[in-house]
């Protein structure tokens, strides 16, 4: 667990995708993000979404979603880098009514050194100790549209690039600890087990949860049930 306050500078420049001394780049993937229309005009015929790979384009509607809905906010540069860094873990989710954004979700991957006593082939030949880690940076939806799937839909559109773009060893987020809607969504919709608390994580001085889930693992269980 992170305690002293180096700890959570670096632990939160992580978050931004910001390492001192390891900077990463990896060219852009050709495979695309799913673009089916999820229809759930039986709720309201202007709540029907499509989710696809965000644009620089998008960027402005990303930053106004990031202030509508959360307190930890990024400069467009920031959602430039990202978009650059990682083009195919940045997800938006678009009403199909006015095309107008709804959600985004934004994700990282860093090379780690592999968690103890667990195998796979590795990903990384020139680094066979080493697994890319997928991080959840960012998610929000926008609060008339929520309950209706999306969140899970952007996590779950989220998880298959972390496996298929980079075959990830797990995902990792933190998550404010009083945050039920988010905190349910992760636990209860994708398995995600607490693995600390990290104190005066936020700014105003609220707790993190930092949550993780051993996408490989989970791969390899079901593979041998
Ligand atoms: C967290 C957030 C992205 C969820 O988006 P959403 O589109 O409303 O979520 P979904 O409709 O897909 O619901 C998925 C799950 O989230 C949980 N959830 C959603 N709304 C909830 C609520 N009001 N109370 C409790 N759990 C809730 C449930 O587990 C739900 O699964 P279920 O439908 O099977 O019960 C959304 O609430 C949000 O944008 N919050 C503000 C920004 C934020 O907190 N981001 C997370 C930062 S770590």
């Amino acid at each position: 667990m992170l305690s002293n306050i180096g700890a959570r500078i670096a632990s939160k420049l992580a978050d931004m995708g910001i390492k001192r001394g390891l900077s990463l780049r990896f060219a852009p993937s050709t495979a695309l993000v799913s673009n089916r229309s999820v229809d759930i005009r039986e709720i309201d015929p202007h709540k029907s979404y499509s989710v696809r790979r965000a644009t620089t384009a998008d960027i402005p509607d990303i930053k106004r979603l990031n202030l509508e809905n959360l307190p930890e906010n990024y400069t467009s540069e920031f959602f430039y880098r990202f978009l650059r860094s990682w083009p195919e873990l940045s997800i938006v989710a678009e009403s199909s009514h006015d095309r107008r954004l709804i959600g985004y979700a934004l994700g990282r991957v860093e090379l780690r050194r592999r968690h103890a006593g667990f195998s796979f082939q590795s990903q990384v030949p020139h680094m066979p100790s080493m697994a890319y880690q997928g991080h959840v940076t960012s998610i929000a939806v926008s609060n008339k549209y929520r309950g209706s799937g999306i969140g899970k839909r952007l996590m779950k559109t989220l998880h298959d690039s972390f496996i298929d773009q980079y075959s990830v060893e797990g995902v990792s987020l933190h998550v404010r600890q009083r945050n039920i809607e988010a905190t349910s969504l992760y636990r209860h919709c994708f398995s995600y087990e607490l693995q600390s608390v990290v104190k005066d994580y936020y700014d105003d001085g609220e707790d993190a949860l930092l949550l993780y889930m051993a996408v490989k693992q989970q791969q390899q269980q079901q593979q041998q049930q």
